[in-house]
């Protein structure tokens, strides 16, 4: 009986100093397995006289139900030191206060233009978009725009260069969102100029446009939405109420004057420029000009294929940016652009 005894003190022994699962299990094969001392001993069995089979079978039983109970124990402690381990490596301080949602905020700038937006839809525009690369074409001739006028100057406009470092041929970042006028009304009368009543072009056109020119009130990048309005009859008295009706519900206010003040631009005859003045508040009394506009060039109509004696219109251009400030009252424009979540976060 001492070898059984032996053999369950060793096991013991042996679970005892096991620390992974792993190498725990390969030593209950030594003991409990098909060749395992255990089992090795119930082989012997069979060969013992009847009478001795008894005590001695009971004797390896109670032997491999120990050994079986210090495996099972062990095995448990094992997970338990696994578990352990496993809650103090990810223990979670629930005592810490919650990290909360992050919101964003809309730039005040995206703010007016949505706002744009949704007046010019309320009387029927809809919005239009354009290429921010465009090309000689859509940008100045299309536009009644002659070769030496200076708005073509190198000084003024960010060409485009080919990969040797020549200017590439006519491209450039749009000057304006006027092109978007021209690719609108071409690709209108692709659509209905067959038809003996064109519908109406109705549409505004936000984006932003290029120009070499930065100080407190220009940036080289800003914004602008264009409108355009052509059908039959369409005037200039069209054109004012439009932009008097737009003004006084972007700011709010009818506590509000707009001037029409005569200037020039190659695509529009004749032309103007929009000013404003508050009638009260911190801008009282100072007119600010904030876009050009006037009655679609019918040169401009004609190269779109649009026929001046019977469709007019008139266009507009607004710098958004400029409307965002005097709605805010921000005094510099390239606070806007320079992402500060200091400065912006006041609108969100
Ligand atoms: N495109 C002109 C500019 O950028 C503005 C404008 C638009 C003027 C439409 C008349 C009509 O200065």
């Amino acid at each position: 009986m001492n070898t059984l005894d032996d053999i369950v003190a060793h096991a013991l022994a042996e679970f005892a100093a096991i620390s992974e699962p792993a190498k725990l299990e390969e030593a209950k094969a030594r003991y409990l397995g098909k060749t395992g001392q255990i089992t090795e001993q119930m082989k012997t069995l069979g060969k013992l006289p009847p009478e001795e089979k008894k005590t001695v079978g009971a004797a390896i039983n109670a032997a491999k139900n120990k050994v079986e109970e210090a495996l099972n124990a062990r095995r448990e402690s094992l997970k338990r030191v696994a578990l352990e381990a496993q809650l103090t490596s990810e223990a979670l301080d629930v005592t810490l206060p919650g990290r909360s949602e992050q919101r964003g905020g809309l730039h005040p700038v995206t703010r007016s233009l949505e706002r744009i937006e949704a007046l010019f839809a309320s009387i029927g525009f809809a919005v239009a978009d354009g290429p921010e690369i465009e090309d000689d074409f859509h940008n100045f001739t299309a536009l009644n725009t002659p070769e030496d006028h200076p708005a073509r100057s190198m000084h003024d406009t960010f060409y485009l260069q080919n990969p040797d470092g020549s200017v590439a041929d006519k491209v450039l970042l749009r000057t304006h969102t006027s092109p978007i006028q021209a690719r609108y009304m071409q690709a209108h009368v692709a659509r209905y100029g067959h038809l003996t009543h064109m519908p109406e072009i109705r549409i505004i056109a936000p984006g932003r446009v290029y120009r070499v020119d930065s100080d407190a009130t220009h940036s080289p990048m800003f914004h602008q939405v264009e409108g355009l309005w052509v059908g039959e009859d369409v005037s200039f008295a069209d054109l004012k109420g439009v932009i008097a009706d737009f003004l006084r519900s972007f700011f709010e206010t009818d506590d509000l004057n707009v001037r029409f003040r005569p200037s020039f631009f190659p695509f529009t005859e004749p032309s103007a420029e929009i000013d404003v003045a508050f009638i009260s508040g911190a801008l009282k009394g100072r007119w600010l000009e904030i876009a050009g506009c006037g009655m679609v060039h019918p040169n401009v109509l004609k190269i779109a294929g649009i026929d001046p004696e019977k469709y007019t219109g008139f266009a507009f251009g607004f710098g958004p940016d400029r409307l965002t400030m005097l709605r805010y009252g921000v005094n510099d424009l390239r606070l806007f652009f320079e992402g500060d979540l200091r400065f912006l976060r006041q609108f969100a």
